[in-house]
């Protein structure tokens, strides 16, 4: 006979906030986000290390716009990289006068600060076009070591906002010390910065890192998310078990995580640093536009950018910082370099990598833990940034 059909399962809801989530669920529900595959305008990336840009000009892609970054004495300008005469990138240009450069091709020759066609080489010094044309410029900042470039429309009269404003405050206000990692990978900026403040992928993907012989993976139950200064941080209620998978977490004896505010733990963080501790993070994990995340541990914070390159490649800009000075900052520096960069900004994070190079949604049908992304898309939603076109810019 044939044997009683077993009721179906209860659907999984994901508790708020976020839409209803059903089967095969598009992203419909967070149209501003589905947009933004090139990312958001009017915000600050980080992109190289500022050290790699000398008189040699240098080509990077953000946001879906090429652009070419050049040092002009002590600032590094950034311009459209694309010779608006026969398209050309700028990058492969010459250094022929202070304060330009000439596209290789047929020499027009571009000034680095305004944009403007200065000089045609080829044409004479009467050329009637000089000054009747351009290509775009790009604010850029350093900070941190980082070279910061603005995507947006920028007011003449005031400029761009202060790069400050998209920088955590911490890291303007304090002495600090850091290691860190810049790579462009596989995959989708949403999908990079989903993987970073997903709750579950941390139970799980991470249980084979060799990070974990030095820190153990606590499993958090009661998951909030709470806003707090702009950040969409990670609350967990209680620990649920610790860390009681097959693999290396046994091993350590580093109960870090005690330190980490609970209800049975209350207030600071015991003998955390006390910069992190000024900070009062509710959680460990947060996230904030336009994709930045921060892993507050007791003693250090670990920060990823993940700037959009274009609708396949992510720029992803890895932090440690330790808030510290003397031989406890330069101690630090070393231990970054001769294990922190492998371990975590290299085993662990390629996990994440690989994830994010594979990951193909929507659609999707989501989880409990994924209560997270779903915070995360609807926040975006609710701030409502431009949405970064995906056609190129072309030159004014
Ligand atoms: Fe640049 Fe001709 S393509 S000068």
């Amino acid at each position: 006979a044939p044997r009683a059909r077993r009721a179906a399962p209860a659907p999984t809801t994901v508790t708020e906030p976020g839409p209803p989530v059903q089967d095969g669920a598009d992203w419909s529900g967070w149209p501003t986000y589905d947009a933004a595959a090139h990312g958001f305008r009017d915000y600050w990336y980080p992109t190289i290390w500022a050290h790699e840009v000398g008189e040699k000009p240098v080509p990077i892609t953000l946001a879906g716009e090429r652009i070419v970054l050049v040092r002009d004495g002590e600032v590094v300008r950034g311009l459209h990289d694309r010779c608006p005469h026969r398209g050309v990138p700028l990058s492969h240009g010459r250094r022929e006068f202070p304060g330009t450069i000439s596209c290789a091709y047929h020499g027009w020759t571009f000034g680095l600060e305004t944009g403007r066609l200065d000089a045609v080489i080829t044409d004479g010094p009467e050329s009637p076009i000089c000054g009747k044309l351009g290509v775009a410029t790009y604010p850029v900042e350093e900070r941190l070591g980082l070279l910061w470039v603005y995507i947006g429309d920028v007011d003449p009269e005031t400029g761009p906002p202060p790069v400050e404003r998209d920088i955590p405050a911490e890291l303007i206000d304090n002495t600090l010390v850091l290691g860190g990692r810049n790579d462009v990978r596989e995959g989708n900026w949403r999908f990079a910065t989903e993987n970073g403040f997903d709750e579950g992928h941390a139970k799980y993907l991470h249980n084979t890192a060799l990070w974990r012989l030095f820190k153990v993976m606590p499993t958090w139950n009661k998951t909030r998310i709470v806003e707090k200064d702009g950040w969409l941080v990670r609350v967990q209620d209680e620990l649920f078990w610790e860390a009681e998978f097959p693999g290396v977490g046994k091993f350590t004896n580093k109960r870090w995580w005690k330190r980490i505010p609970l209800p049975d733990h209350p207030g600071k963080n015991g003998n955390a640093n006390p910069v992190i501790d000024a900070l009062d993070i509710p959680g460990f994990v947060s996230v904030r536009m336009p994709g930045l995340l921060r892993v507050a541990y007791p003693k250090f914070i670990h920060y990823e950018w993940y700037v959009p390159v274009d609708a396949d490649h992510v720029r992803y800009v890895q932090l440690m910082v330790r808030f510290e000075t003397g031989l406890t900052a330069l101690a630090f520096k070393a231990k970054y370099l001769a294990a922190f960069r492998w371990l975590f900004h290299g085993q662990f994070t390629r996990q994440d990598a690989w994830m994010v190079n594979v990951t193909d949604a929507p659609p999707e049908r989501l989880y409990r833990p994924d209560l997270s992304i779903t915070a995360w898309r609807r926040h975006v939603e609710q701030v409502k940034p431009v949405v970064q076109p995906t056609e190129k810019r072309i030159g004014h």
